[in-house]
């Protein structure tokens, strides 16, 4: 008989952006609602580069949170030529445990990312101090920009970035731990299936890389809440994620990378990259093992393998499903009344989408 419901340990959100200011304080509780803790993204205006900064956003996440909640932001640094060593030092003997890994993106490839340095090997005493002390490398692991400084074509960032950079950023730092972000592609889940290693080598991957592929995106035109970095691929692509989750593999984990932005920058004539998908990322994921008849592999890539690798044990509370259809029909709003529109939406989406699982 098919299951209509399930309950596991409290999900970990291995990437998420919350933003600050007014923004923050809207998405903040969505996330603290759903999640027991996750791994916050530096790429913030201002961006959060130095440990000072990580305190002041973890702070504002803090206040935003509801009377009620536990929920537990995981700082990270952004990899700005100005990180040395001697931070990563003070992070390794860092009592409290503020900051959970150091953050690379391309330079100049996606939203706030033109502080890094060119390629990430190039941060060669940070990285050797990382490896020194055990701290994760997350990695926007796409490259856009060939020697030459020309755009390679925008569905080939994944592919560049497996093929050529990250084997030579293994090869410098071969005790690096590293995290692939948003896992967007057969070529990644490929790769992943060979290379993955617990502790050593993980990938996440988001609710909208397993639900859409570019053919939703495009679907009578060009989908603005589903225009996101890496780009929602081919169905083929979608298919290898889907099957790689399918494995159960302990080195996979669930990463939103639910990344919120005003409806003006979003429904725009340059509509910005990040798909906000907090409010159903966590349906949408049980959804999707579901239809893949792996429902006992929910709670690993939710709940287990995420705070694994960053040295956390999983929740002992648990959160409940049940198989039951709905709707979003609001967007989160701003207390300036800025609206904020999630993938699904029954008007900005697809059309009239439907979302099977619930929480109960
Ligand atoms: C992210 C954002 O909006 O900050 N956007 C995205 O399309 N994924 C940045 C990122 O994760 O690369
Ligand atoms: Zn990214
Ligand atoms: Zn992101």
């Amino acid at each position: 008989m098919a299951q209509s419901s399930i309950t596991i340990k409290k999900p970990f959100d291995s990437h998420v952006h919350l933003r600050r200011g007014a923004v923050l304080r809207a998405v903040t509780p969505v996330t603290a609602e759903k999640f027991w803790g996750a791994i916050v993204m530096p790429n913030t205006d201002p961006i959060v580069a130095t440990i000072e900064q990580a305190v002041e956003n973890k702070k504002e996440i803090l206040a935003a949170l509801p009377a009620d909640t536990t929920f537990k932001p995981l700082m990270t640094l952004y990899l700005t030529k100005d990180l040395t060593a001697s931070v990563i030092e003070k992070i390794a003997v860092d009592k409290e445990k503020l900051i959970y890994g150091v953050k690379y993106y391309p330079w100049g490839y996606s939203i706030n990312s033109q502080w890094g340095p060119r390629d990430a090997s190039d941060a060669s005493p940070v990285l050797h101090a990382m490896e020194e002390t055990g701290l994760p490398l997350l990695l926007h692991s796409e490259v856009h920009l060939n020697a030459e400084n020309h755009e390679e074509d925008p569905y080939d960032g994944e592919k560049l970035f497996l093929k050529d950079t990250l084997p030579r950023l293994m090869d410098k730092y071969p005790r690096l731990k590293i995290s692939l972000e948003h896992m967007s592609s057969k070529l990644g889940a490929d790769f992943m299936e060979k290379n993955g290693k617990e502790g050593k080598l993980v990938a996440t991957i988001t609710p909208h890389h397993l639900v859409y592929d570019r053919t939703d995106a495009f679907r009578t035109g060009y989908r603005a809440l589903l225009n996101c970095k890496p780009l929602i691929k081919r169905t083929e692509d979608k298919n290898a994620i889907r099957e790689l989750v399918k494995k159960g593999l302990p080195f996979i984990s669930a990463g939103t990378d639910s990344a919120p932005h005003p409806e003006s920058r979003k429904f725009s004539s340059c509509c910005v990259y990040g798909a906000f998908n907090a409010p159903v990322a966590l349906e949408l994921y049980t959804q999707v093992f579901d239809e893949l008849g792996c429902l006992d592999k929910l709670e690993g890539f939710l709940s287990v393998n995420g705070p694994r690798f960053f040295g956390l044990k999983p929740a002992e509370e648990t959160i409940t499903l049940v198989k039951e259809d709905w709707q979003v029909t609001e967007p989160v709003v701003t207390e300036e009344g800025i609206k904020i529109w999630s993938v699904c939406d029954k008007t900005h989406g697809l059309g009239n989408e439907v979302i099977h699982w619930k929480i109960a």
